[in-house]
């Protein structure tokens, strides 16, 4: 099974960048998390950061073909991209939306994702564990335990 993870804008300063709110592991660090608890999970990953919306898109249309599922953190395309929903939309790939912070705990405007629905579910607010939890949870969606 192939999980490609998607990471939007700022989060390659994760590690310094607001910790109060997004902790203090390197996007590097999370990366290397989810790595290892892949392979306990029998999954390769591949994994994209990018503070670029048509990049963003460009890495959701390669989802076809590539990977059996996503784990996406859009940051704050979340809240305003009507371009990564579309793109979403059209690819059909499961995934699962994640989110360092509780974004339904925060400012009015980050209340709103774009792309919930269209997820096969949420995991937000347990800073790194979202994105462990989130590919624990997209790897049983794809490969149900008897
Ligand atoms: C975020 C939440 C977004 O509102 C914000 O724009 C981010 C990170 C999170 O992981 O908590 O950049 O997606």
């Amino acid at each position: 099974m192939h999980v490609t993870v998607l990471n939007g804008p700022n989060l390659n300063l994760l590690g310094t960048r607001e910790p109060e709110i997004y902790g203090r592991r390197t996007l590097a660090e999370i990366e290397a998390l989810c790595r290892e608890r892949a392979t306990g999970l029998g999954v390769t990953l591949t994994w994209h950061q990018t503070n670029h919306e048509g990049e963003f898109v460009g890495h959701v249309q390669a989802l076809p073909g590539a990977a059996d599922g996503a784990i996406v953190n859009a940051a704050a395309f979340t809240h305003t991209s009507l371009a990564v929903r579309d793109a979403l939309l059209a690819v059909e790939v499961p995934f699962v939306e994640v989110h360092l912070s509780n974004i339904f705990a925060r400012e009015q405007e980050r209340r709103h994702s774009l792309l919930a629905d269209l997820a096969i579910g949420i995991v937000a607010g347990f800073g790194a564990d979202s994105y462990l939890l989130g590919l624990e949870a997209l790897a049983r969606h794809l490969r149900p335990r008897a």
